[in-house]
């Protein structure tokens, strides 16, 4: 077993990739930290996995609210088990144009994909210090490298989560503590139906299947990248050509054809 596989906190573990992250790392882990909303899920996740030797800890936690936060972050600091692997997983988007945004909606995506994640990052360094070999694995998304038209504040939240992934990695450079961020396409999850406004009728983006990347190779990806100590990872040769090829446009060219999807 790698030591950063030792105690594992996973946000976001009721669904999705979260979900995943749990089922690869719970043959190796010794303990393994769930949190969400969903209670029930991350404990039906728990029966599923639980086998000797792993500890698994469901926290019932809403990471917009401020003081659910703070109580983790107190938990965590009083556990006989110094964190080895912090995953900042969980996050949400809103598709539709900016200026009919809900308010309460977008502040949701902002607490959860940014001051979350900021919060909590910070409160593990000290544990994550402690270990001879330790792990920060930011979920972000290929919308991050661009602006995205019509999920405006979801791309821009995954700006911040690369680039501040990218920074920490740099500042923590001979510490023992690794920082990948995971920047996946679409990936066959709850995450569009999370996304997408009930009370709009937007023609929300459906990428075509071969598109799609599915969890289990994201989540493979992703835990090969930080065993590999790698900055950051596209999961998916398809994404990663395209990706490619739209950093070769030159700017002009890709505000043109933001715009255009703007309008559509
Ligand atoms: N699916 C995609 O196409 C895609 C592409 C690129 C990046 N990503 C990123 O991948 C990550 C995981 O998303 P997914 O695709 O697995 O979506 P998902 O199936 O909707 O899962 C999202 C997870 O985040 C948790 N979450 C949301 N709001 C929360 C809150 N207020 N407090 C605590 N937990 C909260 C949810 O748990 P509860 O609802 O139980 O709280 C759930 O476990 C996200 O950061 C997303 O931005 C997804």
């Amino acid at each position: 077993m790698h030591s950063t596989e030792n105690c594992c906190l996973i946000t976001g573990a009721s669904s999705g990739l979260g979900m995943e992250f749990a089922r690869q790392l719970a043959p190796s882990a010794s303990v393994l930290i769930l949190v969400a909303r969903r209670l029930e899920r991350l404990e039906a996740l728990r029966c599923e996995l639980l086998r000797p030797g792993l500890t698994i800890h469901c926290r019932q936690v809403d990471l917009a609210n401020p003081g659910d936060l703070d109580r983790l972050i107190a938990w965590l600091s009083a556990m006989d088990t110094p964190l080895s692997f912090l995953i900042n997983n969980a996050g949400l988007g809103d598709d539709g144009e900016f200026a009919r945004s809900e308010w309460e909606r977008v502040d949701q995506m902002l607490e959860v994909n940014i001051r979350a994640l900021t919060k909590l990052t910070l409160a593990a360094l000290p544990a994550l210090r402690k270990q001879p070999s330790a792990a920060i694995l930011n979920v972000s998304s290929i919308a991050g490298f661009l602006p995205v038209p019509k999920t405006a504040v979801y791309a821009a939240s995954k700006a911040y989560v690369t680039s501040l992934s990218e920074a920490l990695r740099c500042e923590l450079r001979g510490t023992g503590i690794r920082v990948t961020a995971v920047c996946p396409g679409p990936v066959p999850t709850e995450f569009k139906e999370v996304a997408s406004r009930r009370h709009e009728k937007t023609k929300s983006l459906n990428p075509p299947p071969f598109f799609k990347t599915p969890a289990q190779k994201v989540v493979r990806d992703a835990l090969a990248a930080v065993a590999g100590d790698r900055a950051r990872v596209v999961p998916g040769w398809y994404i990663s050509a395209v990706l490619s090829l739209a950093a070769t446009m030159p700017m002009p060219f890709v505000r043109w054809a933001l715009t255009r999807r703007a309008k559509e």
